[in-house]
């Protein structure tokens, strides 16, 4: 039987945290058995709002690269590619563009939320706009059903649909409307008590080193009500406690919350649990990210082979798009 295709993708304008391993990585990691997944490096899109300042694209797509492989995809299993190097997405950018409205892409609710949260660059630009447009073209090129994504991706596979379902019925029945793939995760926190997020620097990178991992646990603030060992706490109150929710056993997370509330054991303990757990998720990764770092000819290998199947892939796409729009 045919697999049903998945596309995800990931923009380069970062290291990976836990927040990613967690949120999507692992997610992908299981999809990979069930669908013919795609997955890539949108370093296009890291341009729309690092244009002025390039440089640090190349490393966090290197970076991404060899966190998708640590975490567990499988190039046996799964197509793993670089954006910009299948430049059939530009083509079929360009194209869409032609049937895409403006005031589709002005109210896509990112676009001035995006343009509030980064008033110190200039975003009034047309690659900016074309964003979500961008990624219609990563998604219908592999006429990909499914695509796992976080809520805040839900307009832009909005906006996909339409754009399938317009060209459609402008030319013919070539695109399967997209479907968001949402899925449950526990929201991991960062060191300080928000969302962990790069921009914020609070996040555990999974290219940090353990001692740089104990580091920040060991600075984290607590409950701020507990100031002396023998204060009882309020566990809920510990960002500590919140990612001891998403590493830690059952038992452990019980175990932390009587201890804090009874101030049976200390913050410090309580720390170090949290540390024992998240070593065991990151330890695999560290030893993978090392071999895939002092093996740089293998990573290079296995993206040119994904690349290579997803530029056939977009090709065939591409056929029917250029011949449905009268090019030949
Ligand atoms: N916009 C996505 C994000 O910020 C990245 C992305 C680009 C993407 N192209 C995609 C995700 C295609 C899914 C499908 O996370």
């Amino acid at each position: 039987m045919l697999k049903e295709r998945v596309l995800s993708g990931m923009q380069a304008s970062g290291k990976l945290h836990l927040g990613n391993l967690v949120g999507a990585l692992s997610n992908w990691v299981k999809l990979q058995d069930k669908y013919d997944c795609y997955y890539f490096v949108a370093d296009w899109h890291a341009l729309t709002t690092m244009y002025t300042d390039p440089s640090y694209i190349r490393e966090s797509t290197k970076d991404i690269l060899i966190n998708f492989l640590a975490a567990g995809l499988d190039p046996e299993k799964c197509t793993i590619f670089l954006q910009s190097r299948v430049l059939e997405h530009a083509e079929l950018h360009l194209l869409l563009s032609m049937i895409t409205p403006l005031s589709w892409l002005e109210r896509v609710p990112t676009y001035k939320e995006k343009q509030q949260e980064l008033k110190d660059r200039d975003l009034s630009t047309h690659g900016f706009l074309g964003y979500p447009l961008l990624q219609t073209a990563d998604i219908l090129i592999y006429r990909a059903k499914y695509v796992p994504v976080g809520i805040d991706q839900v307009p832009h596979l909005e906006i996909s649909r339409e754009i399938a379902r317009r060209f459609n019925y402008l030319y013919r029945e070539i695109f399967p409307e997209p479907e968001a793939l949402l899925t449950e995760f526990p929201k991991v926190i960062g060191v300080d008590g928000r969302k962990m997020s790069k921009s914020y620097d609070n996040a555990i990178f999974l290219s940090d080193r353990p001692e740089e991992v104990e580091q920040k646990i060991m600075t984290m603030v607590t409950d701020p009500a507990r100031v002396k060992r023998t204060d009882p706490g309020t566990p809920e109150l510990s960002p500590v406690y919140q990612l001891h929710k998403v590493f830690s056993s059952k038992e452990e997370l019980e175990e932390v919350a009587s201890g804090c509330i009874t101030a049976g054991i200390g913050c410090i303990d309580c720390k170090k649990i949290l540390i024992k757990n998240i070593f065991k998720v990151m330890e695999p990764i560290w030893k993978s990210r090392n071999e895939l770092l002092n093996n740089p000819d293998m990573l290079y290998d296995i993206v040119k082979k994904g690349t290579e199947k997803a530029k056939k892939t977009a090709e065939e796409t591409m056929q029917l798009v250029r011949e449905s729009m009268g090019l030949y």
